[in-house]
């Protein structure tokens, strides 16, 4: 007789996540920096200038690494099922851009133990295209030091041990309920308000622990982000802080975008900073030389999250947002009654940015214009595989 689904499929799963983490020999240096080390011969990951196939052969040969971490074994022998015994490869790639959002198909997670399986694979692949990305623009950054300021992102939930990296404007209100449930400071998330999650979660960032907390909830606990379309994360980012009132985006970014960037301003428009256009907008952005600073609605995920360097488990996309959370908290052993929110918190009446309404705002700008934004969010591009937004990038 099979076991329940609910338990074997959540089994491999963590050790799925289990084989990404294991990996990581966390070590203590001084008091004052937390170092990020490979264990000696597990080598899923180690090398970044390992190519992925290499990788494969190696975790799948080696008999050390299968006695010390049968999680990883484990795990390998379900991707091969997966991969038809393929590494991850531009047919893999494509496969990943012809499908970019599963959460079409109708059917539900838990009870369709291949969509789950899809969904583990998926992951796999996510990972895997990840490392590579890391390893070719950003190698040996996973020797590096973890500061503080890097995990200062980072939430923690320690009943469940997750560690939730912040995307604003990628579901980060819902998640941050959900992490309110799950720590038990709420029984639902219906009972949360938008003001509430934000400013009385009672979550604790993962810069607020001390050294040796940040090492082990890095080493042990799993590492979750959720990304969006680059261009139309920016494009919801605007929408939200510039098209309706806002006593601190106004004021505070919009007065100096409007006196650098608008000739002829009009004195109303220079006192309240609103009305800022969307071209306005994006001339302060690329602008090496900003009137003000960057904000963590719009700075890349690979810079707000450090991807590299932090290795997450899980990344979400938006895109596939309700599906993939709830694959997700069904994996880590979160109460049944608890599946994902879709509370739209912002601007509730306004049409949710779409890729049509990314396409209008972006047709604002001239092909110079749309290029540099590209290569402003090109490495976000690039690690989580979204595809060129428009023909005449490079
Ligand atoms: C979920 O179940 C818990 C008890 O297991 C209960 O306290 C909570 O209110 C339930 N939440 C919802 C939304 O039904
Ligand atoms: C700004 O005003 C001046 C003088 O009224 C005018 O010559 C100029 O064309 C205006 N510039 C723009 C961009 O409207
Ligand atoms: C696009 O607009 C910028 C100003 O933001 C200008 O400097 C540039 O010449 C324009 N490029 C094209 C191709 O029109």
């Amino acid at each position: 007789m099979k076991p329940p689904c609910s338990l074997y499929c959540s089994l491999w799963f963590l050790l799925l996540l289990g084989a990404g983490s294991l990996l990581l020999l966390v070590r203590l240096q001084d008091l004052n920096q937390v170092v990020l080390q490979q264990t000696p011969g597990v080598n899923m990951m180690a090398d970044p200038r390992r190519t992925t196939e290499e990788d494969a052969v190696t975790y799948r040969t080696s008999g050390a690494d299968q006695t010390e971490i049968p999680g990883q074994v484990l795990s390998d022998s379900l991707l091969v099922i997966e991969d038809s015994k393929q590494p991850v490869t531009k047919r893999h790639r494509k496969l990943l851009l012809k499908n970019p959002n599963p959460s079409s198909a109708p059917a539900d997670a838990e009870k369709e133990p291949h969509l789950r399986q899809q969904l583990a694979a998926i992951q796999a692949s996510r990972r895997r295209l990840l490392t590579e990305v890391c390893a070719k623009y950003q190698p040996g950054v996973t020797e590096q030091l973890v500061s503080q300021r890097q995990v200062s992102r980072v939430f923690v939930e320690d009943r469940s041990r997750l560690l939730y990296c912040e995307v604003p404007k990628a579901g980060c209100s819902n998640w941050k309920r959900v992490l309110m449930v799950l720590r038990g400071s709420a029984a639902s998330t219906l009972d949360i308000p938008h003001n509430a999650a934000h400013y009385a979660n009672h979550l604790r960032r993962l810069e607020n622990y001390d050294h040796a907390g940040i090492a082990e909830r890095l080493r042990s606990f799993t590492k979750l982000l959720f990304v969006r379309e680059p261009f139309e994360r920016l494009v919801s980012a605007f929408r939200d802080k510039f098209e309706s009132p806002n006593s601190y985006y106004h004021p505070v970014f919009g007065r100096p975008i409007i006196s650098r960037y608008r000739a002829n301003a009009t004195r109303t428009a220079l006192r309240t900073g609103a009305g800022v256009t969307f071209r306005e907008f994006v001339q302060y952005l690329l602008d090496v030389r900003r009137p003000v600073g960057m904000d963590i609605h719009w700075e890349p995920v690979s810079q707000l999250c450090h991807p590299c360097l932090l290795r997450y488990n899980f990344i979400g996309k938006f895109e596939s947002l309700e599906e993939e959370a709830n694959f997700l908290l069904r994996s880590v052993g979160a109460p049944r009654n608890l599946t994902f929110p879709d509370f739209k918190d912002r601007n509730p009446r306004a049409e949710r940015t779409s890729s049509t309404i990314t396409q209008r705002y972006f047709s604002q700008l001239n092909s110079t214009e749309r290029q540099k934004a590209f290569d402003f969010y090109y490495m976000d591009y690039l690690m989580f595989n979204y595809p060129k937004p428009f023909k005449d990038l490079h």
